[in-house]
């Protein structure tokens, strides 16, 4: 290791155990933005948060009111003449359900076989932390930070950033930067060290079918009215072609095409598809002919089913038709597609194929927009010499399937170069039952981050 970050070293070193203690009372908080029976919980989380950015030395420290979940911001700006970073990350998590899955309970941690098992260890707690204790470590060691950092953390990312972008607006004169920094992405396939330079759109929707006004008997109706589930099963299938391509018309307009370049650089990544099913408990690798996995996770758009449902689901049977059937339905977006004209698309379509008998309605539920972020930007090249210091290898360059909102927002709101740093690794089952952070990687993730804001400092942006 550098001599030059001995003492920093030193404090990560010494500060282990009480690391570890703060870590797992931040995930003891069950912070799940999308239920508001936890919005005490959520509203908690961004007190501990702030409070501890405030004990460190951190100022204009707020736990800032939106439309929904606060946001948290913390500045320190006493490095003149250095770059100031936009830092960003988010202390919401996902809902727990189905819990008879979780091995332990998701809100009370426990340290095994080198992990942290909980909710949100991975996704996003790991990063709030990891960015809490970088800063902290260079404030009690040297008294000073390299760079000014701002720190904006979220409380609304896992169940759709509906007040973020207004927020961010709302505050964009006290946001500038030289560039922001999202910590809410991983590492690759085998625990390789990667930098996130792509991130995927999303727009989330509604289908509602409604037929009669209560559910009626099938036998006295039936053959004389249309069904409800029967004609949103028949809208659903008709949303994409056997080949799994989307047969919406125009949806794939302004996907941008894959250049020779990038198909290129897919294959250089290593993916082996029967590892890939077996590691993830996959039935198979299926999806759009002519593309490999990771070109459809990074560079091609979906239309996925998350939930339907109408009628009896109970025991035995029950003769109805019932009154009315729903589908939750999201499509993951890449560059250069916009949410709302996919929406209108899908809603046009859907309105299109709608069987007569039955009232049909669209809604949308939420949306995003896709990242492309530059490799050659100095940030980022400073964000892979640190990882490559620190975990002996240089990073992976990830076009990723999920959506950060925030991204986006950034970049067309802010004005910024967005770089993506995240130290979670591949399997932490995030968003699933048994959620888990290695330690190993959230020790590495403290120490680049702890030489990150110095490289940031000597490199010129
Ligand atoms: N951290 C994830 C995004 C992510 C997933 C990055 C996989 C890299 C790999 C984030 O918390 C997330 O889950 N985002 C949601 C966004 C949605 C609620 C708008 C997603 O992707 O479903
Ligand atoms: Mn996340
Ligand atoms: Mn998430």
């Amino acid at each position: 290791m550098d001599p030059a970050f001995a003492d920093l070293d030193a404090f990560i070193d010494r500060t282990a155990n009480e690391r570890l203690a703060d870590f797992l009372d931040l995930l003891r908080l069950p912070s799940i933005g999308a239920q508001s029976e936890h919005n005490a919980d959520v509203k908690a989380t961004a007190e501990f948060v702030a409070e501890r950015f405030e004990k460190i030395g951190f100022e204009h420290v707020e736990v800032s009111p939106t439309g929904g979940h606060p946001m948290v911001y913390a500045d320190w700006l006493h490095a003149p003449g250095a770059p100031t970073v936009l830092v960003y990350a988010h202390y919401d998590v996902q809902p727990v359900d189905p819990l008879e899955l979780w091995t332990r309970p998701p809100f009370d941690p426990v340290v095994e076989n080198g992990r942290v098992w909980a909710r949100g260890a991975a996704d996003d707690k790991c990063h709030v932390h990891a960015h809490l204790w970088a800063a902290r470590a260079w404030l009690e060691t040297r008294g000073r930070l390299p760079v000014n950092l701002k720190i904006v953390m979220e409380g609304e990312e896992e169940s759709g950033s509906d007040h973020f972008d207004p927020w961010i607006k709302a505050n964009s004169e006290r946001l500038g930067a030289d560039f922001a920094l999202i910590s809410d992405t991983g590492f690759y396939e085998g625990n390789k060290p990667a930098i996130t330079i792509g991130l995927r759109g999303l727009i989330y929707a509604q289908i509602d079918v409604t037929g009669p006004q209560l559910d009626v008997h099938s036998g006295t109706y039936g053959g004389n009215v249309q069904n409800p589930a029967n004609a949103l099963a028949s809208i659903v299938a008709r949303l994409r072609n056997d080949d799994g391509s989307i047969a919406i018309p125009g949806f794939y307009d302004e996907v941008r095409p894959l250049t020779p370049r990038d198909r290129e650089e897919f294959a250089r990544m290593p993916l082996d598809d029967a590892e890939f099913v077996r590691d993830y408990g996959l039935h198979s690798v299926w999806g759009e002919p002519g593309y490999s996995v990771l070109e459809r996770r990074g560079a091609r758009p979906t239309l996925d089913v998350n939930g339907i449902w109408g009628g009896y689901q109970g025991e035995g049977a029950k003769t109805i038709i019932p009154a009315h059937a729903h589908a939750k339905v999201s499509c993951r977006l890449v560059a250069d597609m916009d949410p709302n004209t996919t929406l209108e698309r899908l809603r046009d379509y859907v309105m299109h194929i709608a069987p007569a008998g039955v009232d049909v309605s669209v809604k949308k539920v939420n949306d995003g927009m896709w990242t492309l972020t530059p490799i050659d930007h100095p940030a980022t090249q400073a964000a892979a010499a640190c990882l490559e210091e620190v975990f002996g290898e240089a990073p992976y360059y990830l076009r990723e399937g999920g959506s950060i909102p925030a991204g986006a927002t950034f970049a067309n709101v802010l004005g910024l170069p967005v770089v993506l740093l995240g130290f979670t690794q591949p399997d932490c089952q995030l968003h699933a039952p048994n959620e888990s952070m290695r330690l190993d990687n959230l020790d590495g993730g403290l120490r680049t981050l702890v030489r990150y804001w110095q490289k940031v400092a000597d490199t010129p942006l």
